[in-house]
């Protein structure tokens, strides 16, 4: 099918009306993706310094090795971030720089770079908000068995206490897991990402492990934090899930899109207990969650804040495109449907109403507070010829997801905050550098930064908005 063109809008920064107050406004990173340098000051790899050395793991054998050397231009970085006039910086801590190879003491040059980091973003009076973990797993834990094996969560545990030691006193907005599905899913089920294992036993197990590392995290980070503020969550990566017909059958595959992909870790985070719909589900496939008395519990501790990340929603269909029921995998056929429908050049479907219909229901099935920890997307971006780079596309999914907010509020959602995703073009995963979700343009043969079209739009938004309120 081609896709519906994009249609081109010229948009002017104009204040974002229906919010409130203390709405935050923010950027996101994480380490891998924008730090570089990987071996230096103690830090040992990751998971994804291994599995980028995979022949064929990502595109063009590329690697974080450099990435946007992030590592050695904090301080430039984070004055760009000030120039946004955003509150909110949210961005990763490597586990591998802060506890190498996963065990054992903290390493003070690991420590040392965050608590720069830190003291340059408070410095310039913007809230630092933590995510522990955005994906780069001590390689040596993958080795003792990753995140299927329960161990992992112990250790994830320790090294949160022992972050939350050094940052504690100074950082109050913490989030365990980024995108525990991707972790688990891509990483030990389809093989695409790090640690690039294809055994969906293994991903369940992963998932079970996730979410226990995530509680016994959060009590850890919560003993530490004793009277100093905690303001603590879990960001998930969730979509909506429509079915192409009323069909029973397409939405049996909502039903079981919307299982695997949001309540698998929504109803044991939230209710404390798994759904049960799909552990049967997986039991039909020979498959169970490691459970042990103690750990719903544990799963379930309170969250202050959900964090969001959403870049699309899917439509599905419960039969082949010739109109069997049943895959060649002998399972249920749970199929994605293309729409014809604008896309961002990771060719996903452009759909910001559905943002909208996934914050009132995550507020009427789960009812916590949510940020946006994560909008954004990927466009072939130019530079024209007196260097800006003209992305209005870019700039329009903005501002179309930002107004889908403003919607969802409006019918209830307690939002309550919206981070674009990304500061700066970075190392995207098994894309390598070819997917530019920046709203700044980074040279990779220069490392310059420039701010893009959408950035600028960013930033007056902000300031219009703010602005109109005083
Ligand atoms: C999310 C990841 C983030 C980035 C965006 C595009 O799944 O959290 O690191 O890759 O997608």
């Amino acid at each position: 099918m081609n896709p519906a063109p994009i249609p081109q809008r010229l948009l002017r920064p104009a204040p974002v009306r229906g919010l409130p107050a203390d709405f935050r406004w923010g950027v996101a990173t994480s380490a891998y993706q924008i730090e570089g340098a990987v071996a230096e000051d103690g830090r040992t790899p990751s998971i994804w310094d291994t599995f980028c050395r995979v022949p064929g793991a990502v595109e063009g054998g590329e690697s974080g090795d450099a990435a946007c050397d992030h590592y050695h231009r904090m301080p430039e970085d984070v004055e760009l971030v000030a120039g946004l006039g955003i509150d909110t910086y949210r961005f990763s801590l490597a586990w591998p720089r802060i506890q190498p190879g996963g065990r054992g003491p903290a390493n003070a040059k690991g420590l040392d770079f965050y608590k720069r980091l830190v003291d340059e973003v408070q410095g310039r009076g913007i809230t630092p908000w933590i995510t522990l973990y955005h994906w780069d797993l001590p390689q040596e834990l993958e080795d003792a068995g990753g995140w299927p094996a329960r161990d992992t969560a112990l250790r994830f545990a320790e090294y949160a206490a022992l972050a939350h030691e050094a940052l504690g006193d100074r950082v109050e907005h913490w989030t365990t897991l980024n995108e525990p599905w991707c972790s688990a899913m891509l990483g030990y089920a389809h093989g695409v990402h790090a640690p690039g294992r294809r055994d969906l036993g293994d991903a369940m197990r992963a998932v079970h492990h996730l979410l226990l590392g995530h509680g016994l995290a959060a009590g850890a980070l919560r003993d530490a934090a004793g009277n100093n503020p905690l303001e603590l969550g879990i960001t998930l990566n969730l979509g909506t899930a429509t079915p192409e017909t009323d069909s029973a059958a397409d939405r049996e595959a909502c039903r079981r899109a919307d299982g695997m992909g949001a309540r698998l870790y929504l109803d044991p985070l939230v209710h404390g207990r798994y759904p049960e719909d799909v552990v049967a589900d997986l039991a039909a496939q020979h498959i169970e969650l490691p459970v042990r008395e103690g750990d719903p519990a544990a799963i379930a501790a309170p969250l202050d804040v959900l964090g969001v990340n959403f870049y699309r929603g899917m439509r599905f269909s419960g039969v082949t495109e010739d109109g069997s029921a049943t895959g060649a995998d002998g399972l249920p056929v749970t199929r994605v449907v293309e729409r014809d429908l604008p896309r961002t050049a990771m060719d996903w479907e452009i759909t910001p109403t559905e943002l909208t219909d996934l914050l009132v229901r995550l507020q009427r099935d789960y009812a916590l507070p949510t940020v946006i920890t994560e909008n954004g997307a990927a466009f072939d971006d130019t530079v024209a010829a007196d260097g800006s780079v003209p992305d209005a596309d870019r700039t329009a999914y903005l501002a179309d997801h930002i107004a889908a907010v403003v919607a969802a509020r409006a019918q209830g959602a307690d939002v309550r905050g919206y981070f674009a995703w990304s500061l700066l073009d970075n190392f995207e995963w098994a894309y390598g550098y070819d997917k530019r979700f920046g709203i700044v343009r980074v040279d990779y043969d220069t490392q310059v930064r420039t701010l893009k079209d959408s950035a600028k739009w960013y930033r007056d938004t902000i300031r219009l908005t703010r602005r109109e309120r005083a």
